[in-house]
C-alpha cells in the first residue's frame, strides 16, 4: 500500500511545509499549520504535454474581442464598481464580514436578472433562501437554487441547466474529488476555485463566488485565490448601521476607485444614488463637534458628516476611538493640533465618528476632522453652511487635493455657502452660489473658523 503523501499548509497564507511547526515562517502567524493530503500532479516531460501542443500564440491585432458585451446586472452600483457590468467569463470574488449582506446582494441580483441564474449554496437550505427571496419580495422564474458542495456535481448541474450566471455561496464550503483534504482547507479552496476558473474561461460563463474573510479582513484561504480571480470585491460597513459599501480591491476590467453604496432595509438592499443627501443631517441649528467634508470616492463626490467628541480624560491614558477613520491618522492630526493650536493631547479623550459607519479613504477629509475636534473642544458649533476639503501636512499646512471642481459642484448643489480649501488649490471657474475660502495653515483656520459671516 502506498503511503498517503501529506504536507502542512498554513491556513493563513497557503505556504506548505513537510513538517509541523508552531509558527509559519512565511507569514509569521502562530498555529495556522494543518496537515493536508497532497497528490502529486501527473508529471509530463516538458514539451510533450497535449495542452502545450494545442495552444498557439496569436498576434494581438488578430485577437477578436468584439462580441463580448458586458452583462448588465440591473444594479447600477454593482455595474459601476465592476466598471460597467459583468464581463462574460469572469471570476468574481466577493468578501465581507459575516452577516453584512453578501448572500442578500447576490440573491437579489439573481432574482432581478431576467436570465437563467444558478445560485449554489453550501451554507443555507433551499427554504432559507426562499424565505430571503420572499423578504426581498421578488419572484423570478429563471433563478435556480442548488444545495451542493461538490464541485464535480455542481459542474454537472451547470452543464444540464445551462445558466448564464453562476453564484457560489461560498467558496469555503466547496470540496472537489480531485484532492482529499477537508472542505475549507487551503488546498480544497484553491483547487475548487481553479476548477471554476478553468470552467468559466472555457465556457465564457461569469461566476461570482462569496469568500469568507479572516480576522484581519483578508479573504480566508490562500492569498493565491485573490491572484487567480479577475475581480475581488469587498462588501463592508458597520452592521449596526444601515449603509453598506461595495469596494473593489482588484479589477482586471476597470478602475478600483469606484464604490457602490447600499442601504440594508427590511426588504433587501436598496441602491443609494444620492449619498450626500442621506449622509448629512439636516439640523437647522448646528451642533458643536460636527463638520462636513466634501470627499470623493472614485469619481463620485460625497458630502459626509464628521462628528467629534472631545472631553477631559478621566483615567490616566486618554482614549482615542474612531469609526470609519484611520486611528493612526487621527493621532497624527491630534499631534499637529497640539503643536499648532495648543490642544493638550494628554488630558483629552477624543472620539471620532463618520456618520453612517462609512469608511472613507480620501485624505481631503482631514480638515473637517480637525474642524470637528476644534469645535467640540471649545463647545462652539461651526457656523451653518460651511464645508471642508483639504489634506493636512505634518507641519500644519493645508494641502491641495484632487478633483476640486467636482467637490465645489456637489457642495454648491447641496446648498452650502462656504467651502474651505488649501490656498494651493486651483479653481478653474469661480462658482456663483458658494464662496471659496482658502487658507494655507491651520492657524489661519483656527483664527477665522468661528467668526461671524454673512
Ligand atoms: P446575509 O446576506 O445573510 O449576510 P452574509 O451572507 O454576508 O453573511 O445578511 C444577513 C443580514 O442582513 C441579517 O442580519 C439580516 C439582514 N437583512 C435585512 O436587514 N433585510 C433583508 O431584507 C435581508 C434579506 C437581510
Ligand atoms: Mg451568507
Amino acid at each position: 500500500m502506498t503511503k498517503l503523501k501529506t504536507a502542512f499548509f498554513c491556513q493563513n497564507c497557503g505556504n506548505h511545509y513537510p513538517k509541523w511547526m508552531g509558527q509559519c515562517s512565511a507569514c509569521k502567524e502562530w498555529n495556522t499549520l494543518i496537515e493536508e493530503v497532497i497528490q502529486n500532479p501527473k508529471k509530463t516531460p516538458i514539451g510533450l504535454s497535449k495542452t502545450q501542443a494545442s495552444s498557439k500564440p496569436t498576434k494581438i491585432q488578430d485577437i477578436d474581442n468584439s462580441d463580448n458585451p458586458r452583462l448588465n446586472s440591473k444594479d447600477e452600483e454593482l455595474n459601476r464598481v465592476l466598471g460597467g457590468g459583468i464581463v462574460p467569463g469572469s471570476l468574481i470574488l466577493i468578501g465581507g464580514e459575516p452577516g453584512i449582506g453578501k448572500s442578500t446582494l447576490l440573491l437579489q441580483i439573481s432574482l432581478f436578472l431576467n436570465i437563467k441564474v444558478l445560485y449554489v449554496s453550501g451554507e443555507e437550505s433551499k427554504q432559507q433562501i426562499k424565505r430571503r427571496a420572499n423578504r426581498i419580495n421578488s419572484n423570478s422564474k429563471s433563478c435556480y437554487i442548488l444545495n451542493e458542495t461538490n464541485v464535480e456535481t455542481i459542474i454537472q448541474q451547470i452543464n444540464s441547466i445551462e445558466p448564464e450566471l453562476i453564484i457560489i455561496d461560498s467558496i469555503q464550503t466547496l470540496q472537489t474529488d480531485t484532492i482529499e483534504s477537508s472542505p475549507g482547507s487551503v488546498s480544497q479552496i484553491k483547487e475548487s476555485a481553479s476548477h471554476f476558473l478553468k470552467y468559466s474561461k472555457k465556457t465564457n460563463l461569469p461566476v461570482v463566488m462569496v469568500g469568507h474573510i479572516t480576522k484581519d479582513g483578508g479573504i480566508a484561504g490562500p492569498k493565491i485565490l485573490e491572484h487567480m480571480v479577475d475581480v475581488v470585491l469587498n462588501f463592508e460597513g458597520d452592521r449596526n448601521h444601515i449603509y453598506r459599501i461595495l469596494r473593489s480591491k482588484k479589477n482586471r476590467y476597470g478602475s478600483t476607485a469606484e464604490i457602490g453604496i447600499y442601504e440594508m432595509l427590511n426588504d433587501g438592499l436598496r441602491q443609494v444614488s444620492n449619498p450626500s443627501e442621506l449622509l448629512i443631517s439636516n439640523n437647522k441649528s448646528p451642533l458643536s463637534g460636527n463638520a462636513i467634508a466634501a470627499t470623493i470616492e472614485g469619481i463620485r463626490p460625497i458630502m459626509i458628516e464628521i462628528q467629534a467628541l472631545v472631553s477631559s480624560a478621566v483615567y490616566g491614558t486618554p482614549q482615542r476611538s474612531t469609526t470609519g477613520f484611520n486611528s493612526k491618522r487621527l493621532n497624527m492630526l491630534l499631534a499637529v493640533l497640539e503643536k499648532k493650536a495648543g490642544f493638550n493631547l494628554g488630558t483629552k479623550d477624543v472620539f471620532l465618528n463618520i456618520t453612517g459607519g462609512i469608511k472613507i479613504e480620501d485624505p481631503a477629509i482631514d480638515l473637517a476632522v480637525i474642524a470637528a475636534i476644534l469645535s467640540s473642544n471649545i463647545n462652539i458649533p461651526i457656523p451653518h453652511g460651511i464645508c471642508f476639503a483639504a489634506e493636512i501636512g505634518l507641519s500644519g499646512e493645508l494641502r491641495n487635493i484632487s478633483k476640486i471642481d467636482q467637490r465645489i459642484n456637489e457642495a454648491e448643489k447641496l446648498g452650502f455657502k462656504f467651502l474651505i480649501l488649501s490656498d494651493a488649490a486651483k479653481i478653474s471657474k469661480i462658482p456663483k452660489k458658494i464662496k471659496i475660502l482658502q487658507y494655507s495653515r491651520i492657524e489661519d483656520l483656527i483664527k477665522n473658523l468661528f467668526k461671524e459671516r454673512d
